[in-house]
């Protein structure tokens, strides 16, 4: 595989092998092994993903540089197919890509660039699955039977998407909960097990909760009606927390995370948030995930 654009390109032995390798870097640190040049292609705001990716190929060997926007000749009306053959014959070997456009398969088909999908509209983002599901693994020691609830606005996120398939791949209940003007058409066509209305209930259902950012950049007209009640009917206020705690429940977020939307600002760090833990294992995950590309 020399493209990771979505989780149905990683065969059961990639994931194994991105667990086994992200430990390894996380216990003994990443070894500087590579040479060459990649491109990070960011066409969206982003702080951890990038970051993350930075730190992988730059702990692994690699010179990293960074291409926006803004200061590019997409700009000019280039295409990204155009831009992509451009950084190939410039010598750059490998491209992170995110973009606001569903789909990236088809701007890359032909293009001997070895590509990872840092997030492509509301389509997938398959390095925050991994990086979600190797911290889950970690906490819980296996991931088979666990069951885990996304709540909030499925229908717009790309870690949902992405994370449903993993998730599921990896013999995991997945669960929903959200207002109905945020939950995806397709719920059942993804395999999702349970559909809730009811945070409490889905709550109660876990053992592990995805919060998801409401994603107002890609709603046309505002899903919500209240900042302040949707903390309240769908986020994470601090009795919540207190009974995932008390539970032995866990709590995630990919971030940015709105606070006091959908989660309490108490809570971010709390006891039994693993927002953090998620960003620290972000690097590791990611130089594994490079790895594979090398096919070692
Ligand atoms: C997510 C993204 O960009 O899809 N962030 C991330 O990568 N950690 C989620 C989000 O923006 O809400």
């Amino acid at each position: 595989m020399k493209k990771l654009l979505s989780v149905d390109d990683l065969s059961d032995a990639d994931l194994f092998r991105v667990f086994e390798l992200a430990t390894d870097f996380k216990r003994s640190g990443i070894p500087r092994r590579r040479k060459g040049n990649w491109v990070l292609v960011f066409l969206e705001p982003s702080t951890r993903t990038r970051l993350s990716f930075e730190r992988a190929l730059r702990a692994l060997g690699f010179e990293t540089y960074l291409f926006t926007a803004e200061a590019s000749s997409l700009k000019k009306g280039e295409s990204l197919t155009d831009t992509f053959l451009t950084l190939r014959a410039q010598g750059f070997e490998g491209v992170v890509v995110r973009t606001p456009k569903n789909g990236l398969a088809a701007e890359l088909e032909g293009v001997d660039l070895r590509a990872i999908n840092a997030g492509d509209g509301t389509n997938e983002h398959p390095t925050q699955a991994l990086v979600d599901a190797f911290t889950l693994r970690e906490v819980f020691g296996k991931l088979e039977g666990l069951r885990v609830v996304f709540v909030g606005d499925a229908k717009y996120s790309r870690v949902f998407r992405s994370g449903v398939k993993l998730f599921k791949r990896l013999g995991m209940k997945v669960g929903v909960c959200g207002p109905r003007s945020l939950k995806p058409a397709d719920l059942s066509l993804l395999g999702v097990d349970a559909d809730f209305t009811s945070v409490d209930e889905a709550l109660e259902w876990c053992d592990a909760a995805v919060f998801l950012r409401i994603q107002k950049e890609r709603q046309s007209v505002p899903l919500i009606t209240s900042e302040r009640d949707y903390l309240k009917l769908f986020g994470l206020t601090p009795e919540r927390a207190q009974y995932l705690r008390r539970s032995g429940k866990f709590y995630m977020h990919p971030g940015p995370v709105n606070r006091g939307v959908e989660v309490a600002p108490s809570e971010v760090y709390g006891k039994n948030s693993l927002i953090l833990r998620q960003v620290e294992n972000g690097p590791f995950v990611r130089a594994a995930a490079v790895e594979l590309l090398y096919g070692e």
